[in-house]
């Protein structure tokens, strides 16, 4: 399997860094294929200019983004989940990379979108410290929402599943090893 594992933490030694190295850790150990991306270390401009009617050239690390996601057949996104949405990382990346003609073709008549990136799974591994319930009900799942429907699913991404890591900040040591464990497994099984 060909897997592509984005890091959207802004901060280096992160709890978002540990799970990275796990995944990948996991998936090397059963000889898939892994490529790694810290999105902080990207060079590219976050705000999306002149939205989709600009002729200005690609960063070259945009482009290089695009050559990535087209390789992969496995995309893991991890990121922590910030206002119940995205760190500004993550939603910059998505605006840059994420194009009509690349991830998306819209057209005048119905279906109006067709998806460019369909043939490729994703995993969504997120932290966050509000427990599942308080997420869910008061905040409407905002962050899985958006990632694994308006964004994933919406360039032809399927299936998309979730990790999510609730009260990861302040979790003991055994409920964080626990997490790492369970992206380790997933690393391992590709998934
Ligand atoms: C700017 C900011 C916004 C946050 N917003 C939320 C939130 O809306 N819901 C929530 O449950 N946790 C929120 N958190 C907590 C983070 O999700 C949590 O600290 C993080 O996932 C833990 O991972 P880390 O230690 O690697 O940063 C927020 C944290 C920050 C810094």
């Amino acid at each position: 399997m060909r897997i592509l594992v984005l890091n959207a933490h802004p901060d280096q030694g992160s709890f978002s860094d540990a799970v990275a190295a796990a995944y990948v850790e996991g998936a090397g150990e059963m000889g898939h294929e892994v490529k790694s991306v810290m999105l902080r270390e990207l060079q590219f401009d976050l705000v999306l200019r002149g939205g989709y009617h600009s002729n200005k050239p690609l960063e070259p690390d945009i482009a290089q983004q695009q050559e990535l996601i087209s390789w992969c057949q496995h995309l893991v996104v991890i990121s922590p989940n910030w206002w119940w949405a995205a760190p500004a990382l993550l939603k910059g990346y998505v605006d840059r990379v994420f194009l009509p003609e690349f991830a998306m073709r819209y057209h005048a008549r119905f279906p109006y979108v067709e998806p460019l990136l369909r043939g490729r799974s994703a995993r969504v591994i997120y932290t966050q410290n509000s427990p599942r319930l308080v997420g869910w009900l008061f905040r409407g799942d905002l962050f899985w929402r958006w990632i694994s429907h308006a964004v994933l699913g919406h360039c032809g991404f399927h299936p998309v599943r979730r990790l999510a890591m609730y009260g990861a900040k302040d979790a003991s040591a055994a409920c964080k090893s626990h997490f790492l464990d369970s992206a380790r497994k997933l690393g391992r099984g590709g998934a």
